[in-house]
């Protein structure tokens, strides 16, 4: 069936298909497993489930039936063997690099990533004996250029938080597949399985803060790894156990209802998103729009390459006069709210430089076109031209 059938009925079990007519096998919509243990039927059975926790549900750290269900839903739409379920984005992206990386290794990753993910390259994994190399992942060369003999993890975040730059996946993993040894995980964040699919350009693994798109309403924070059963059994034991970046199963549940409707609210964002972008490059208080669906951007052609359907629901867009400006702006807007995060049916507004990106240095976020001008727009799913009528009214006032 198509993606929109799939979103809605991907892994149900049918009590018709199945013989199965206990009530949990019935319900329409799957109930939700609000226990941390469960009941083991003897001795024997407690033993052996403890040994293969991937056999039954013994506990909720080890696995529950709504993660179980999600991460079936989550590996068919990254086109994975396997997936994995966690806390939040960044449980879902440490416990992939900490399953690739040890003492002594070294990593490339892109000069453009979310903040945090920034930090645990630059701090965390420093403190631990990992040196790094941050290169422009949109020029495949620089990757190549960048690695060493100790080089064990690619990492790229592909659209980059927050100018949107596209690094060409296929490319990349033609170049580290040409080393024995180095893995490359993928944040696909941004762009969600329903515009991009990094598994099938060679990625190994894909990460997404699930909390976003995948989602859709900011009712939870959630993370997904998605990769070969190997690389997801990695991750589950020991480190997903170890840490505890365990979701919980209400959240998984409200997640996969958020999931269902994933590919209307895309589409309607990439089109919503298209029409603000087209708007503010046209603005005459703007200096520069980042978005990946136009011709301006300096990517725009891996994008077109590289994502399907769309080019999602992000921007960034400088404004002339700073700071200042952007207080006024985002001070008076009425429709957008004042918010971090993103991919929400509704739209948001966020200044990187102080709030996604502090972690950075001044120079570093310079140097990665993270100006002091710069806004963040999430776009959502209302009536675009509120959209639009609300920026011009805020940009109106500076
Ligand atoms: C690209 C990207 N990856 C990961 C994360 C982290 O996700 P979470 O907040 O769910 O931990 C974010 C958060 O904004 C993000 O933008």
């Amino acid at each position: 069936m198509k993606i929109n059938t799939d979103l809605l009925h991907a892994h149900q079990l049918h009590a018709r298909l199945t013989g199965d007519y206990t009530p949990q096998a019935m319900a329409h919509i799957s109930p939700i497993y609000q226990t941390s243990t469960y009941i083991l039927e003897d001795f024997d059975t407690a033993v052996y489930l403890n040994q293969h926790v991937d056999q039954g549900f013994v506990y909720t750290r080890f696995g529950s039936p709504n993660c179980d269900e999600l991460e079936k839903k989550i590996a068919y739409f990254e086109h994975a063997e396997a997936a994995l379920a966690l806390a939040s984005g960044l449980g879902a992206i440490s416990t992939a690099v900490m399953s690739v990386v040890k003492a002594g290794d070294h990593v490339v990753f892109g000069d453009v990533i979310y903040g945090c993910s920034y930090t645990l390259f630059a701090q965390v994994l420093t403190n631990l004996g990992v040196t790094y190399t941050r290169v422009d992942t949109t020029n495949p060369k620089s990757v190549e250029e960048a690695i060493k003999p100790n080089t064990s993890l690619v990492y790229v975040e592909t659209p980059a938080n927050p100018t949107l730059k596209i690094s060409d996946i296929k490319a990349i993993s033609e170049i580290v597949h040409s080393h024995k040894g180095i893995t490359l995980i993928v944040d696909g964040t941004f762009a969600s399985p329903y515009l991009q699919t990094p598994l099938d350009l060679g990625a190994d693994m894909v990460v997404h803060s699930a909390t976003k798109y995948l989602c859709g309403h900011g009712t939870v924070t959630a993370g997904v790894i998605a990769g070969n059963k190997a690389r997801i059994d990695r991750c589950r034991m020991p480190y997903l156990q170890c840490f505890g970046a365990v979701l919980d199963p209400f959240a998984a549940w409200q997640l996969m209802q958020g999931m269902k409707t994933l590919g209307i609210r895309m589409e309607r964002t990439c089109e919503n998103a298209m029409k603000v972008a087209k708007f503010l490059e046209s603005h005459p208080k703007i200096d520069r729009v980042y978005y990946p669906g136009l011709e301006s951007h300096p990517t725009h052609e891996i994008a077109k390459k590289q994502m399907h359907g769309g080019f999602g629901g992000m921007m960034s867009a400088d404004i002339k006069g700073g700071m200042d400006a952007v207080r006024i702006v985002m001070n008076n807007v009425k429709v957008f709210s004042l918010a971090t995060s993103l991919g929400n049916v509704d739209s948001l507004i966020q200044h990187s430089p102080s709030m996604s990106h502090f972690d950075m240095t001044p120079e570093e976020r310079h140097a990665a076109e993270i100006f002091d001008g710069q806004v963040r727009l999430s776009i959502g799913i209302e009536d675009v031209d509120d959209l639009i009528d609300d920026l011009d009214q805020a940009l109106a006032l500076i």
